[in-house]
């Protein structure tokens, strides 16, 4: 049969995968683990040259060699059972992508056993939910270059397209592709709580209507803060829920799920010593967000300020809540970036920053114009030790970082949580101070446990016997 492609895994992921590839001219050969999956799919097409197949060997047949093939599985144990499925049937040169979102370390450890066989294996990050994966995500694939050219010209076509230049570039080897997918959802979360916290600001202190909130998103999304993200934010506050006739997100519960690559990002940060405060602040937000009936009886017993509201002048405000949001981003981007870069070194994975911003302007959640910039931060200097510090962005948190400063300040006066939005100005803070207080905790720990210090006017390990 000679099919360009197979895909495994026929969700409504996977489906809209071998749509797109078909729609570039590809032809697909279509596997699901389960026959009802592939039914739908078959009864979906409009043409397009997608061959389903209910038999993994005669599915592997009708590929031409080398074999490439795609899969859409639950990540987790499900990616190695089909591998084990898959391997009798495969031949030296063939080339198996995970497009989910896997664990870094798996995919290192799927990689490895499958090198050894003779197969190459790609991880294969990609963002943009249903929508994009039919239309044009955003691609990271990690793995050995020479696999990666192999499958290249399918994935460059399928790949979101920006300016004529496709959201798709060779990450770098082993399992980084799908860390840099895992860092790119913890920027995510740090993203969406930002803009939860900023539309808090809006609801609770400013007391705007959900409609007046969802027009100053939307004018915001014409200048610099333009971004998938708040686009889809502003549709989702102007959505009426059709029982109620009331927004639509005054009915949905105050609780949030979590699918756990925030957590791995949260993890992987802590584990190698890398600031990622906001990212983590953001998780936890998540957490706090799940004990529903806790806070709904904590609400009655625990006192908040007073005098919750303040006479804030409304045009005034709605500005200092748009720098505070473009602030929180740059620290949250800052923090993602730096995990890349300190990741990078750590394993001398050569990331290509400049270019992973250039991928990230089409196709995925954190799509943002924003991200040209921060591209250019990268291009002006690979070894940029912080977002912060490029030209750029310094020059734009001078003017924002007093806006930052007063959102928080108000929203702790008025008892409003903002994890994310105060973890940016601490982090801000803390990484613009020359010299800090961290001497005392130095001292406490020489103290207690003869830990030593250095000092600041000579070089050595010091120890005091402080008693
Ligand atoms: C994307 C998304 C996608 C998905 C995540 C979010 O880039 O397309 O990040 O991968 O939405 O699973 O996960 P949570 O369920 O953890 O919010």
């Amino acid at each position: 049969m000679n099919n360009t492609i197979g895909v495994i895994g026929l969700g409504v992921m996977g489906s809209n995968i071998a749509l797109n590839m078909a729609n570039h001219g590809e032809k697909v050969s279509a596997y699901n683990y389960t026959r009802e999956l592939t039914d739908q799919l078959v009864q979906k097409l409009d043409g397009q040259s997608i061959h389903p197949f209910y038999d993994i060997q005669e599915f592997v047949r009708s590929l031409k060699t080398p074999r490439k093939i795609f899969l859409m599985v639950t990540s987790g144990s499900p990616i190695d059972s089909v591998i084990q499925t898959l391997l009798p049937y495969l031949e030296e040169g063939d080339v198996i992508m995970d497009g989910g979102n896997s664990h870094y370390e798996d995919t290192e450890r799927r990689y490895h056993d499958l090198k050894a066989r003779g197969i190459g294996y790609l991880g294969i990050g990609i963002s943009g939910g249903e929508v994009g994966a039919l239309t044009g995500p955003s691609i990271m694939p990690g793995g050995d270059r020479d696999v990666y050219d192999k499958v290249a010209p399918i994935l460059t076509k399928i790949a979101a397209q920006v300016n004529g230049t496709p959201c798709c570039v060779y990450i770098g080897p082993k399992g980084s592709g799908h860390f840099v997918k895992m860092v790119h959802n913890g920027i995510e979360y740090a993203d969406m709580q930002l803009i939860t916290e900023a539309y808090t600001f809006l609801r609770d202190t400013l007391l705007l209507p959900v409609d007046e909130i969802a027009d100053v998103f939307e004018t915001w999304n014409q200048g610099e803060l333009k971004s998938y993200l708040i686009e889809i934010t502003t549709e989702i506050l102007r959505k009426k829920d059709e029982l109620t006739g009331l927004p639509l997100i005054d009915v949905i519960l105050d609780k949030v799920g979590q699918k756990g690559t925030g957590k791995w990002t949260s993890i992987q940060a802590i584990d190698n010593g890398i600031a990622a405060s906001i990212i983590t602040e953001s998780l936890f937000a998540r957490y706090v967000s799940s004990l529903k009936e806790e806070r709904v009886v904590a609400e009655e017993m625990l006192v908040g300020p007073t005098n919750k509201h303040h006479n804030l002048n409304k045009d005034e405000w709605i500005e200092y809540v748009r720098q505070a949001l473009y602030m929180g981003k740059i620290c949250a981007y800052a923090q993602g970036f730096n995990q890349y870069r300190a990741t990078s070194e750590l394993y001398n994975w050569k990331l290509p920053l400049e270019d992973i911003a250039l991928i990230f302007r089409g196709g995925c959640i954190i799509q943002a114009e924003f991200l040209n910039v921060i591209s250019q931060a990268y291009k002006e200097n690979a070894n940029l030790a912080n977002l912060l510090v490029a030209p750029f962005f310094a020059e734009k948190v001078k003017k924002y970082q007093q806006g930052l400063r007063n959102i928080v300040s108000e929203g702790i006066q008025s008892g409003i949580s903002f994890p994310c939005l105060s973890a940016s100005l601490t982090y801000y803070d803390s990484y613009r101070t020359g010299r800090s207080h961290a001497n005392l905790l130095q001292a406490q720990r020489d103290y207690f446990g003869a830990h030593t210090y250095e000092r600041t006017d000579r070089e050595g390990m010091f120890h005091t016997e402080w008693q």
